[in-house]
């Protein structure tokens, strides 16, 4: 694999190796055991903030041995101007061995995949994918449900910018389920790929089919004229402990980051049916595996 820049480029079996050796990099860190690398490089280019993306691809690259060049664009010559095409002719001159990018603008990972000559991680892309959210969320639900056959997924929200969704549907869909949609309609996708997800139009009938929820981040800085009131939102649609017990549902998730007392209600986060740390926590392990597969591949 030289690049990973979405889900669809696995197969359902390259996905659950990935998986399992995600849980194969949590038991063997616990037991000092793991397989560290020698002299690799990797270039970090985050063009837009991160907490849980970037400080999990940190540790992972610690707990693999990588030294990690970090160039955040706030402290990047792209200050000065340079345009990103330039930025990476500079980069492809290091001698290093893989790069993580994070941009609002999906055409950046096609300029990177032309002016590159080492391999891509896509650590967020504008409002099209992040697959390694994806694994994250998976490995998540698979500690909680050794299969997925019979689980009822339901992701709510702001669905129309949500990078998160696109790659975890894809990603369930690889375990041959579909995942239930809902959102208002002001957050409905243009598009829909109805092998891939029922879509709920009414909020309660999504509730009633799911076992777990994934609420979504209202993206406020990808909303342009799009005029959501907050509180609205809140009042009709936000996930709290009260629509958790009456509609049974077993879990909660949210990728990040939270706007509390919004898409879910205050101290949530943290409660009893919330997956939402854990879904943090394995971001590192999922984040060894897929730099573990690209390096080593390369050798
Ligand atoms: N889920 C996620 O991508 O969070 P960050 O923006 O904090 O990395």
């Amino acid at each position: 694999m030289d690049n990973f820049i979405n889900i669809n480029q696995l197969n359902a079996s390259e996905l659950k190796d990935l998986i399992s050796n995600s849980f194969d990099f949590q038991k063997k860190f616990y037991k000092n055991n793991v397989d560290q690398f020698s002299n690799k490089n990797v270039i970090f280019l985050f063009l837009e903030p991160s907490t849980r993306t970037k400080t999990s691809f940190k540790i992972a690259c610690s707990i693999l041995g990588i030294n990690v060049i970090d160039v955040s664009s706030e402290n990047s010559s792209m200050v000065k101007g340079e345009s990103i095409e330039n930025t990476l002719s500079t980069l492809n001159s290091y001698p290093v061995d893989g790069i993580v990018i994070r941009s609002a603008n999906h055409m950046d990972f096609e300029k990177a995949k032309e002016i590159l000559n080492y391999p891509i991680i896509n650590a967020g892309s504008g409002i099209n994918s992040h697959p390694t959210q994806a694994l994250s969320d998976l490995k998540t639900l698979n500690e909680k449900f050794e299969d997925f056959k019979e689980l009822k997924m339901s992701i709510v929200g702001d669905l129309l910018h949500s990078r998160v969704a696109s790659s975890f549907i894809e990603g369930f869909g690889k375990y041959g389920q579909k995942t239930n949609l809902f959102s208002p309609p002001f957050f409905k996708p243009k598009k829909l790929n109805l092998e891939m997800v029922n879509f709920y139009e009414d909020f309660e009938d999504c509730l009633k089919n799911s076992d777990v929820i994934m609420a979504l981040r209202i993206q406020k800085e990808r909303l342009n004229d799009l005029n959501v009131d907050f509180d609205e939102y809140a009042s009709k649609y936000q996930i709290n402990k009260k629509i958790l017990d009456e509609y049974n549902i077993k879990y909660l998730m949210h990728p990040g980051p939270v706007n509390e007392g919004i898409e879910i209600s205050h101290g949530l986060q943290n409660s009893e049916k919330s997956l939402i740390n854990d879904q943090v926590k394995n971001g590192v392990w999922v984040r060894c595996a897929i730099l573990d597969k690209i390096l080593r591949e390369q050798e």
